[in-house]
């Protein structure tokens, strides 16, 4: 039966009275020639308007299960609002941290912990110099593999599966007793949604960032440090370890800090940029996995150095820079902070 609207049969009832022959036969061969449809059709539709059997079917109304296109736009509108604010807050974003005199950032390089070539002994050494008094803990990503793709059957490589390594994470930021600062998410933590899992994990009491924090901690002294951390950077070359991270104190956002993670190599410099009258410290951590496969294919010569960087902060007024000194040798770092520490505390209680 042919399905006609409103229209349709408006216009094939004009059609039938103006082709309506003296002998009552209607011309469907001059209608279908006037609106260029098959004969076959016209007669189905003349068949359709002249018994009334064009609009006999009624369905019911189905109420939609899906949201309106208003409802999806409002909803599109506050989602773009909620994830610009949260983005917005994290530009430059502040910590206060109460401390008066010298005190240490210790910046984990990759800690890549389930994998089979991480350095455990020099994971729970750094661990614990990170737990000393007047230490906080900086984690520039990579915690663990979360091997995605192809990459999947590198877990049959490995001692440590999957489910493992998400609870060797959860012991590095919950239980191995440092006070962390800021965690970031490198290219394995973002894999497998990754991202979801650590947002999770850190449960807005750590800072999560993905790939690159830029921040400032502000002390009681009124002194602040510009922290730029990214877990890789762009550029890259054989002569100079620290090229991209150059790169970014040059051309990019003044800070005090630059640290920079991923290549799995060291490299430390203390920089004064007279164009832009500042000093500042560029850091790239090597992290704690060995004997990479990768570098040995590529015929990279493995890094034995860097793994973390002690950095000493000095936020007292008359410093005569915020950053006083960083250590590749983080025990003696460590040792070193502990004598300063001592030594200025006093100096505070005599004034
Ligand atoms: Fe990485
Ligand atoms: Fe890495």
């Amino acid at each position: 039966m042919a399905k006609l609207d409103k229209k349709e049969i408006s216009l094939f009832k004009k059609l039938i009275d103006r082709h309506t022959t003296v002998d009552g036969k209607v011309n469907q061969t001059e209608i279908a020639k006037e609106l260029g449809l098959p004969r076959t059709t016209v007669q189905s539709r003349i068949y359709a308007v002249e018994s009334g059997k064009y609009d006999n079917i009624e369905f019911p109304d189905f109420d939609s299960e899906e949201e309106s296109i208003d409802e999806i736009r409002e909803r599109a509108k506050a989602r773009y609002r909620r994830k610009r604010s949260a983005h917005d807050a994290k530009q430059w974003f502040t910590i206060k941290l109460n401390e008066e005199i010298p005190y240490g950032i210790l910046w984990f390089g990759d800690p890549h912990l389930d994998d089979d070539g991480a350095n455990w002994d020099l994971v729970e050494e750094h661990v614990e110099i990170a737990t000393q008094e007047g230490i906080y803990g900086a984690n520039i990503g990579d915690t663990t593999n979360r091997w995605v793709g192809r990459l999947m059957t590198k877990y049959a490589d490995q001692s440590i599966t999957w489910s493992e390594a998400d609870r060797l994470a959860d012991w590095f930021m919950h239980e191995s007793g440092v006070s962390w600062l800021v965690w970031l998410l490198g290219n394995h933590d973002l894999w497998n949604r990754g991202h979801d899992f650590y947002k999770r994990l850190g449960a807005s009491k750590i800072p999560i960032i993905d790939w690159r924090a830029q921040f400032k901690i502000k002390h009681p002294t009124g002194k602040e440090i510009k922290i730029d951390a990214a877990h890789g950077r762009k550029g890259t070359s054989m002569y100079n370890e620290l090229h991209g991270t150059l790169r970014e104190a040059k051309m990019g956002d003044e800070a005090d800090l630059y640290v920079t993670g991923h290549t799995h190599n060291y490299g430390m410099q203390h920089l004064e940029i007279a164009s832009r009258q500042r000093v500042c410290w560029l850091l790239q951590l090597r992290g704690y996995k060995e004997m990479d496969e990768y570098a040995l294919v590529k015929g990279f010569p493995e890094h034995r150095h860097g793994a973390a960087i002690l950095v000493i902060i000095d936020p007292r007024k008359g410093a005569r820079n915020i950053i006083h000194h960083c250590f590749e040798d983080v025990e003696a770092g460590a040792k070193y902070l502990k004598y300063i520490r001592k030594e200025a505390r006093s100096a505070l209680d005599t004034n």
